[in-house]
């Protein structure tokens, strides 16, 4: 019987590009439900962009543009980077959109009909200059346990340690720079305390989670279940949450019905909607990292179970991308963007390479450069193409393009492919898409080995009916590899289909033959992997790391010009100093220079050619106290090295040294 499924991936966030990260996820969300709609299950695929929050909000001021118009551009490159993976959805939608605000607000509202919102005032760091709380990601400092200047407010890059903002010191607000206060404001609560007994049953249902998830959460429920915070304060690109003043709900609350509002999008109709939400007559499936395990395991289905929806059937959760055993790097040339990868290499290649190290789990998946090449040289071309390219040109030419009718051997050779469908099938059920490869190759060698032994390159020259015979077992034998791998390669499976002029390539066509046919002309199915093109791939990515560096640093520059402030933070590295001149002297040759001696008490004396000729004579200068920029890069000069800078106002005869107005200290530090 045909199942209704409702499939997923997490929304991407707006505020970064699609990197092979979320192509994984993209990915191994699409084979499944390719392999759920050849099968001919009534599947849908939705996603949607994630629009909302702080950083986009930031993101689009800096850019001078609206948070609106931004996540419209960004959602149209995401969908085009996805999409050029292959991955078809049924619709790609955005979470700031009538729907999402009408569920958001219906959930939320119905939560509270029931007693599930509480509220009470918090504290939190607030930035008077930008008239913002900012959120943990938005305050820096100095990590409170080793001392490493510019960590973020939630955890500190170098020795990895996790604080609250408070902790950090000499902390400041990453837009502008100022120093937060703490500031006390109203926040709304979810209490997901009031779920736990229905989550721990929903949560233990079989084939919900996968194991590794499933222990997981768990680990949470021991640790205890704490409400969760789901109100923003203004200015936040968002929902306004009903019934509040300036509060919006906080970007998680609305993400995950997303899922509803990409998919009523589609449906149109509340009929097909309930079926899935309301009903139970349809299936909820999520694909997700296992980073956001918190958020669909916990969070998602409380807020369903308390606001009458149906919860997920299952969460499919899978581990991160590494690149040769490490994490993804920038530096490194291994944070690969999506727009990159497809410019130097095909993305089928990608799909057949992931699907061979996909498994049910939530282990991080490793790939590397090289196994990549020769899995898809060897194992998608050199065995699974080649089966089909090597017979359908010249070959098949020479038998007029005709097959003939399928030996008793021929027979016995598909019969043992078609009997690893039950196990292909569940594999790809069970997101084992390893597996299936594994199968699949290895059938592919049985048959390879059986057109090698006949060799129907030879045949053709000699006995043309048994050349027939042959290519007409391995044409056989394609058609059922390539409806297999369809789901993973549904452009090369396309072809084969126009090859073997079938009206489709599915599941439920697997047993049908290909018998005294006529063969359409033969298309290339795909070509080898240039590996010079990955060396390419990865220095590119380097350098727009590289680039983005360096224009990063530039904004930050330009952002103290803007504004026409600098930060306490900048101020701060000024080092101004008492010095009292204890030496003066003309330099031979300069015109404008004298050489000092400024004495700076307990930071030493320092050597500083200044320009001051015009002004004072040497002798004026001595035993006089005045201001010195202390920690000044020394500056080799003609005459010799200058480190320090006296500060003076005006210029040539009317130049004025600035001095205490009473009595100072050499080496005092001016605040
Ligand atoms: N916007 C949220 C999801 C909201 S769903 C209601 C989010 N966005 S994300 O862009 O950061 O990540 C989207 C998905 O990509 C997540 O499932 C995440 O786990 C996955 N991945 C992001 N980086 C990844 C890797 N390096 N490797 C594998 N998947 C990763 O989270
Ligand atoms: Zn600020």
């Amino acid at each position: 019987m045909s199942k209704k499924i409702l499939v997923t991936s997490a929304l991407p966030y707006a505020n970064g590009s699609i990197h092979l990260g979320h192509i994984l996820e993209a990915v191994q969300t699409d084979i499944w439900v390719r392999f759920q709609k050849l099968k001919g299950n009534q599947c849908y695929f939705f996603c949607a962009d994630d629009t909302h929050g702080t950083p986009i909000m930031i993101a689009a001021k800096k850019l001078s543009k609206s948070p609106e118009e931004l996540i419209g551009e960004v959602q149209k490159e995401h969908y085009q980077d996805l999409t050029s993976f292959l991955v078809e959805y049924d619709n790609y939608y955005t979470t700031n959109s009538d729907e999402n605000k009408f569920y958001s607000e219906q959930i939320y509202l119905r939560l509270k009909e029931k007693g599930h919102i509480s509220s009470r005032n918090i504290e939190q760091s607030y930035c008077e200059h930008d008239k913002m709380f900012l959120p943990d990601r938005f305050i820096k400092g100095i990590c409170p346990k080793c001392g490493a200047k510019d960590q973020y407010g939630d955890s500190c890059e170098v020795c990895g340690t996790s604080y609250s903002p408070k902790d950090l010191k000499d902390s400041y607000c990453s837009i502008c720079g100022n120093t937060p206060v703490l500031k006390e404001s109203k926040h709304l609560f979810f209490k997901l305390q009031d779920f736990e007994s229905p989550l721990k049953e929903w949560l233990s249902t079989k084939d919900r989670l996968n194991e590794g998830a499933q222990k997981k959460l768990q680990e949470w429920f021991l640790s205890g279940l704490q409400e969760w915070d789901i109100s923003r304060d203004g200015p936040y690109f968002g929902f306004a949450i009903p019934g509040e003043e300036n509060k919006y709900f906080y970007v998680w609350l609305d993400a995950p019905i997303g899922y509803m509002a990409s998919s009523k999008n589609f449906f149109k109709d509340e009929a097909l909607f309930n079926e899935f939400w309301k009903d139970g007559k349809g299936e909820i499936v999520h694909f997700i990292g296992k980073d956001i395990l918190y958020f669909h395991g916990l969070f998602w289905p409380a807020m369903l179970m308390g606001s009458d929806y149906q919860t997920p059937k299952q969460l499919n959760v899978h581990g991160f991308l590494t690149v040769n055993g490490e994490k993804m790097s920038k530096s490194r040339g291994t944070f690969i963007n999506a727009s990159t990868f497809v410019k130097y290499l095909d993305p089928e290649h990608f799909r057949f390479y992931m699907a061979c190290r996909l498994g049910s789990g939530m282990e991080d998946v490793d790939i590397s450069f090289e196994d990549f090449v020769s899995r898809v040289n060897s194992d998608l071309i050199g065995n699974l193409v080649n089966l089909v390219s090597r017979v359908s040109t010249s070959i098949l030419d020479k038998l007029d393009r005709r097959l003939g009718p399928l030996s008793a051997e021929g027979k016995s050779l598909l019969q043992e492919l078609l009997d690893k469908k039950t196990d292909i099938e569940t594999a790809y059920e069970q997101r084992n898409y390893s597996k299936v490869m594994r199968e699949i190759t290895s059938l592919g060698d049985k048959v390879n080995k059986y057109v090698n032994d006949y060799a129907p390159w030879n045949l053709v020259k000699t006995d043309l009916e048994k050349a027939r015979e042959v290519v007409t077992v391995s044409s056989n034998c394609a058609k059922v590899l390539f409806t297999y791998l369809a789901p993973v390669t549904p452009k090369i499976s396309a072809e084969i289909q126009k090859l073997y002029q079938l009206k489709t390539l599915d599941f439920s066509n697997l047993e049908s033959t290909l018998e005294n046919i006529t063969l359409a002309p033969y298309q290339m199915l795909t070509k080898r992997v240039e590996e010079k093109n990955i060396q390419v791939m990865i220095e590119e990515t380097k350098d727009s790391f590289n680039q983005n560096k360096q224009t990063e640093a530039k904004v930050e520059v330009k952002e103290v010009t803007d504004t026409g402030y600098i930060s306490i933070e900048d101020l701060s590295k000024v080092e101004l100093r008492v010095g009292l001149i204890a030496e003066a002297n003309h330099v031979e040759g300069a015109d404008k220079l004298i050489n000092v001696k400024v004495d700076l008490g307990e930071k030493g004396i320092k050597n500083v050619f200044a320009g001051i000729k015009a002004a004072y004579a040497p002798e004026d200068l001595l035993g006089k106290k005045v201001v010195v920029v202390a920690n000044l890069k020394p500056r080799q000069m003609k005459f010799g090295l200058s480190e320090a800078m006296l500060l003076a106002s005006g210029k040539d005869s009317t130049l004025s040294l600035f001095v205490p107005d009473r009595s100072a200290n050499p080496g005092d530090l001016l605040k």
